[in-house]
């Protein structure tokens, strides 16, 4: 009971998402139906949550022209999460910041950066105000050329989030490369694993860790079986349920 109660305790830290998030960028972008595809990526790569959790971010949207774009280019899920995490990021700009920026340029840490998956200058965004007006956005790995334009802004809530409208996608060949998906585990192979093992008190103790993970998901009891692709992520960075499963062990012994 004290080792389910402990388990319990480390999965709610963990896994559940924080219960006031201030905006929810579904639904900001729902409003509009040529973010549609764009809307669907976020929810289907796991980044909604991860920007509903954070304060003080900008979303750089694109249409559904510019997302079938990057579509036709078929990377994997795991790719184009990082190429739309490239599209987070992570400071406050609303029109009126973008057209005032010091000294016409300015350097944004975005998702993809923050996240560990990015190297080097790779996960920077170079915002840059360019003559007549207009806001130019270009990776930093880009070789400085501008990739996209500031189109408009969709929604504000300062200094919460800002959600704007750039031109096309930002291309990033690292962002691009070949990445595996969601971080996920096999929770039915993880069971047939601790079935096959000789040791009855880890056996104990997997088996009430895949209880309290399948009570976790989205608040739901699921079959643990029906975790076989379920992610499980903290604030900062994806934690696949193996990592629980191995802390939780580290915590035991
Ligand atoms: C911004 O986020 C904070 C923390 O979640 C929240 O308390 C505040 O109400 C939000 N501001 C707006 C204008 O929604
Ligand atoms: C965000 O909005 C979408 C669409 O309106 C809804 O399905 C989802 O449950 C909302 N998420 C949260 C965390 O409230
Ligand atoms: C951002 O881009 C502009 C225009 O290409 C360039 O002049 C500037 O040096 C770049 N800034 C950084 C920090 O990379
Ligand atoms: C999960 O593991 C079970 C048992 O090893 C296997 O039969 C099943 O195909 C696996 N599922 C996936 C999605 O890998
Ligand atoms: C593990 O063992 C239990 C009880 O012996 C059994 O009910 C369950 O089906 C087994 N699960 C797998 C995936 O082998």
């Amino acid at each position: 009971m004290q080792l389910l109660l402990a388990v319990a305790a480390v999965l709610s830290l963990a896994l559940l998402p924080s219960p006031t998030a201030a905006h929810n960028i579904t639904r900001i972008l729902e409003k509009d139906p040529d973010f549609s595809t764009f809307n669907h990526y976020l929810t289907v790569t796991q980044l909604a949550p991860e920007i509903n959790r954070r304060e003080t971010i900008t979303v750089c949207a694109v249409d559904n022209a510019a997302m079938s774009d990057l579509l036709s280019k078929h990377l994997s899920l795991g790719a184009i999460k990082n190429v739309l995490s490239l599209h987070v990021l992570l400071d406050y700009f609303d029109a009126k910041k973008l057209h005032q920026i010091t000294d016409g340029t300015a350097l944004a840490a975005t998702m993809f950066q923050a996240t560990g998956s990015a190297t080097g200058s790779a996960g920077f965004v170079n915002i840059t105000d360019l003559k007549g007006g207009k806001v130019g956005f270009s990776p930093q790995d880009n070789g400085g050329d501008i990739s996209a334009t500031f189109v408009k802004s969709i929604d504000a809530i300062p200094y919460n989030i800002s959600v704007i409208q750039i031109s096309s996608i930002l291309p990033s060949p690292e962002a691009e490369a070949p990445a595996p998906g969601p971080s996920q585990i096999n929770i039915t192979a993880l069971i047939s694993e601790n079935n096959a093992s000789e040791d009855d008190s880890k056996k104990k103790q997997i088996s009430n860790i895949c209880h309290a993970a399948s009570m976790n998901v989205e608040g739901k009891e699921v079959d643990p079986s029906h975790l076989v692709n379920a992610p499980a992520h903290n604030e900062d960075h994806m934690m696949s349920w193996k990592d629980v499963v191995v802390r939780m062990m580290e915590k035991q012994n």
